[in-house]
């Protein structure tokens, strides 16, 4: 088995995914209020979602109608499994529909911020309850975001909540522990949002929170020991979080059983190879093998002006070194090998254009080909899950919150042929960038921020002297999950203090220029 661990500890909820992003949001949202989330496919039948032991279903709002054509539907006997069910906006109108209720395209569908009432709240003695609701003002504002709205509840369904334009903004069959809402809890905007699905958690389903951070690296400890028991773990380091926290993990969970590896390109950030040496080998006392192969990556790269053949001569000369270590290190019979999948790469695996797009990042990381069985500790964790553990094992801020960084490195940000000289300038050019941005408390909320070096040159003046030199763009944008990116809108004073900074210290530069491309069109990487 792909290790993560037993979910089966876990009280879990299952959140059925109606496509877009909606589901994931809603998994992270539940797993805040420290309840184990599983998204699965609308077509989970009646069966397997009862043999999937879930306290509660999260039906997920969607994109289409629930009229379009091909509309994803629900099999309608999970509503009589006994498990309650929450349906959010499309889901809501699938579950009113399905039931037997009516959802109409009128002509006042609501988007954004709207205010909500509670029917009954105030009007009846006593009062109407709902567990949703249990505590909630007669008004609110919630988020909302539809076309169509449900106009009539189904047969033993009372309306719990209405808005100006819609009738039936809430509504519920308490007796069969089935509920739905038009408008989005899982949205910040909404203001009782994650109370509402904490109500519906712990006051509906009766789910235990037991989804703690510490409770997952007891499992995922526990899981990784049982997968690999007596046998040698290798795990590639590349400097960044996500196998930063696997390397923390499986050496919690086995010691000295885990080699760690990591091949310093040449192309990596200023300071990285050093954080990871002061890392892994003095905090942790990890064994780790350094392969310092700079050089064999120039020499691959030489004369290679192509992005895609560059990410290639990259992919195949680090898969040779590693194959190389572990030759050298008689590490590969009966090795496994560690590896940091995220939740969201399973989800998504598989589906749609997601997947398409993602599958040229591989670059860096090992073909299945390699022959090793995967230990896979972060396969059922969320990016913010995997962080927040990273800390409890006591890794360094600098690692934990690192931005994102190819695994080409900076090979894919120089625009042009790569040499050590120019990866030098690019990285001090790098460097500055960050270290401006981190001044300005704003790391966190960029997605990404760094320096590109187009291989060409301007004209400048610098004292009495006509420059001939390079320049360096400056990228950085703001994302949920680099699908999508805005161009981070940095303070003039911030982006002048980089560019003064860029040409007062890096030789070789006279000019400095901001990209204000968003993604689409552009991608966040310039190669
Ligand atoms: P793009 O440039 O496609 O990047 O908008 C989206 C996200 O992926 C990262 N990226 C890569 N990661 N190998 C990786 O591991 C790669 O070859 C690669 N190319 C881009 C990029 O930094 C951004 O976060």
């Amino acid at each position: 088995m792909a290790s993560a661990f037993d979910p089966g500890r876990f009280d879990r909820v299952a959140v059925v995914d109606f496509g877009a992003q909606y589901a994931q949001l809603i998994a992270r949202r539940v797993r805040e209020a420290h309840v184990y989330s599983e998204i699965v496919p609308h077509t989970t039948s009646a069966a397997e979602m009862a043999a999937l032991g879930a306290k509660g279903i999260i039906l997920s709002g969607g994109p289409q109608s629930v009229y379009a054509e091909r509309a994803p539907l629900l099999d309608p006997e999970i509503y009589d499994i006994g498990v309650p069910v929450l349906g959010i906006c499309y889901g809501a109108q699938l579950l009113a529909l399905q039931l037997g209720g009516k959802v109409a395209r009128t002509e006042t569908g609501e988007y954004g911020r709207t205010p909500l009432r509670l029917i009954g709240v105030a009007a009846s003695h006593p009062p109407l309850t709902s567990p949703l609701f249990a505590g909630w003002p007669e008004r609110s504002d919630v988020w909302m975001s539809h076309g169509d709205s449900m106009v009539a509840a189904p047969a033993g369904f009372r309306v719990t909540a209405c808005t100006e334009n819609v009738a039936v903004a809430a509504l519920e069959d308490g007796d069969r522990r089935l509920y739905g809402v038009q408008f989005h809890p899982e949205v910040a905007h909404t203001e009782r949002g994650q109370e509402l699905l904490r109500s519906f958690l712990f006051d509906v389903c009766g789910c235990r929170p037991s989804w703690t951070h510490t409770s997952v690296i007891e499992a995922a400890v526990e899981a990784v020991r049982a997968q690999v028991g007596g046998s040698r773990v290798l795990c590639a380091l590349s400097g960044g979080v996500d196998s930063a926290v696997v390397a923390a993990l499986v050496h919690k969970a086995v010691g000295e059983q885990l080699t760690c590896v990591f091949v310093d390109t040449g192309l990596m950030r200023s300071g990285e190879a050093e954080q990871v040496e002061s890392t892994f080998r003095g905090q942790f006392a990890v064994d780790l093998v350094h392969v310092k192969a700079a050089d064999r990556f120039f020499y691959a790269l030489d004369g290679v002006t192509d992005p895609e053949e560059k990410r290639k001569a990259i992919g195949e000369l680090f898969i040779r070194i590693f194959e190389e270590v572990a030759a050298d290190h008689a590490l590969a019979r009966g090795a496994f090998l560690a590896q940091g999948t995220l939740y969201p790469d399973v989800v998504e695996s598989g589906s749609g254009s997601a997947a398409t797009i993602k599958s040229h990042h591989n670059v860096g990381g090992l073909p299945e080909e390699f022959g090793l069985e995967l230990v896979e500790p972060l396969r059922l964790l969320f990016e913010d899950e995997v962080r927040a553990i990273g800390e409890e094992l006591g890794l360094p801020a600098e690692i934990v919150w690192r931005q994102p960084f190819p695994g080409p490195g900076l090979a894919v940000r120089i625009v042009g042929e790569v040499t050590p000289d120019r990866a030098e300038l690019l990285r001090a050019a790098d460097a500055i960038v960050l270290d401006e941005v981190r001044r300005a408390g704003l790391e966190r909320e960029v997605w990404q921020a760094f320096a590109v070096l187009p291989v060409i040159r301007s004209v400048g003046v610098m004292g009495d002297e006509r420059t001939y030199a390079y320049p360096i763009v400056i990228r950085a944008v703001t994302s949920e999950d680099a699908m999508t990116a805005d161009w981070a809108r940095l303070p003039y004073e911030l982006l002048e203090r980089i560019s003064s900074r860029i040409i007062a210290e890096v030789p070789g530069v006279n000019r400095v220029a901001y990209d204000i491309t968003s993604k689409p069109p552009g991608t966040i990487e310039w190669e």
